[in-house]
């Protein structure tokens, strides 16, 4: 046959109504100039591997290969190996979640592949979800494709100003909204943490008001100062909690889990059934072998102590360089700061920045609707001090100039 003219028009009114309403990654749009040796990225939530021991991550890829066999390389179960569900509850010990059931446990490939799974088995188009505003980029991303209709809550210091939520909750009534997102430590992107007295009204809200909470804390172990305040789900056995081991291992296992009651579980299951049928055994084979194996909590130890100092000397320089009247956060644990500089358009700034050598994520792309557009996200957790400290000093040139 001969070869047939390429048709773009052919695709154009082909493509399903969610298209329109899903939204492009800030970030991602990011990561090609992000790359450029003469930027220095503060947009990218990348955790700091470059000193994962190499050799022990070998001596555990080769074991899982030859201890596992070739059942480290054959489909496995929808929920994951079991093995590697026993290991999320070893994990959640450490974050303060001593009595979850394997069984309730759900692997899924990262944390973020949990937030579509949610929203694929709660949200109708139009359906209220309630987030903290801004929120995290990608679950804005995940569950735009299902058309709710996103309610952000303010938030303050101690994270989302739950009397806010009230109020909403108030005004809509019992059982008219999905579920609260909710990211309670070393919040994305703010760094801010929910204090624990408003974890408990949001608990007690859930139940007045029959709203789940999905409780997202990937930043836990990641504390600098203070001290861990308890999850929800410790005293809440209807709380939806995910979990990964992307900050605390390696992202690039894609090894991530839910925590859920039964009726949930059974839904979710369903839905990922035909997502992906089932996650990658050999990574869930290599995530056991690590966290028994290895001494991983002293690896960890090492990277808390690095991002700790690339806090400081954020922070620091902050202080040194930026114009007076902009206000940032003083996160406690976590990636990321979240500076506001009234005035000043971000997002429009973003080439400026650009120019000078440095990129952040504009605030805007942390709200479903427009707001943030005098803020910014900023992440300490991939460059070194002395470059932190560079592109904080190239950032506030930029502000300047865009003034
Ligand atoms: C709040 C939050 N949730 C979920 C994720 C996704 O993590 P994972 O790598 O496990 O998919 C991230 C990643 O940065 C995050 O910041």
């Amino acid at each position: 046959m001969e070869a047939l003219t390429y048709t773009p028009e052919m695709w154009s009114g082909m493509f399903a109504d969610r298209m329109s309403t899903m939204r492009k990654s800030a970030v991602r749009d990011l990561f090609e100039a992000a790359a450029r040796p003469d930027i220095i990225s503060l947009s990218g939530g990348m955790p700091e591997i470059s000193s994962m021991p190499l050799d022990v991550v070998a001596r555990v890829a080769s074991d899982s290969v030859l201890k596992e066999g070739v059942a480290a390389l054959q489909y496995g179960t929808t929920p994951g190996r079991i093995e590697c569900r026993r290991v999320a509850c070893d994990i959640m010990v450490g974050d303060g979640l001593s009595d979850i059931d394997p069984e309730n446990v759900m692997l899924t490939s990262g944390a973020q592949q949990a937030l579509d799974l949610l929203g694929r088995v709660f949200i109708n188009p139009g359906d209220v979800i309630f987030c903290e505003g801004p929120t995290y980029l990608g679950a804005l991303q995940a569950f735009s494709a299902y058309q709710p209709e996103f309610h952000c809550i303010e938030m303050d210091g101690d994270g989302m100003r739950v009397d806010l939520l009230e109020e909403e909750l108030r005004k809509l009534g019992r059982g008219k909204a999905k579920f609260v997102y909710c990211i309670p430590n070393f919040q994305n992107p703010t760094g801010v943490t929910l204090s624990d007295e408003r974890r408990h009204r949001l608990v007690e809200l859930s139940h007045e008001y029959g709203l789940p909470i999905i409780e997202d804390n990937p930043y836990g172990r990641l504390r600098y100062t203070g001290d861990p305040i308890a999850p929800m789900r410790s005293y809440d056995p209807n709380v939806i909690y995910l979990g990964t081991v992307s900050k605390i291992f390696a992202p690039g296992m894609r090894i991530g889990w839910i925590v859920m009651p039964p009726e949930v579980f059974a839904k979710v299951n369903h839905a990922k059934q035909g997502g992906d049928l089932c996650g990658s055994t050999i990574n869930q084979v290599m995530v056991e072998h690590y966290f028994h194996d290895t001494e991983w909590e002293s690896v960890l130890a090492t990277l808390v102590k690095k991002y700790a100092e690339r806090r400081d000397a954020m922070l620091t320089a902050l202080e040194d360089f930026f114009p007076k009247e902009a206000t940032f956060t003083r996160p406690d644990g976590g990636f990321f700061i979240w500076a506001t500089i009234p005035g000043i358009d971000t997002k429009k700034m973003l080439d400026v920045a650009l120019a000078h050598g440095v990129t952040f994520v504009p605030g805007v792309g942390c709200y479903p609707d427009g707001r943030g557009g005098e803020s910014m996200r900023i992440a300490f957790c991939y460059e070194s001090p002395e470059n932190l400290r560079e592109a904080i000093r190239r950032l506030a040139d930029a502000i300047q100039e865009q003034r």
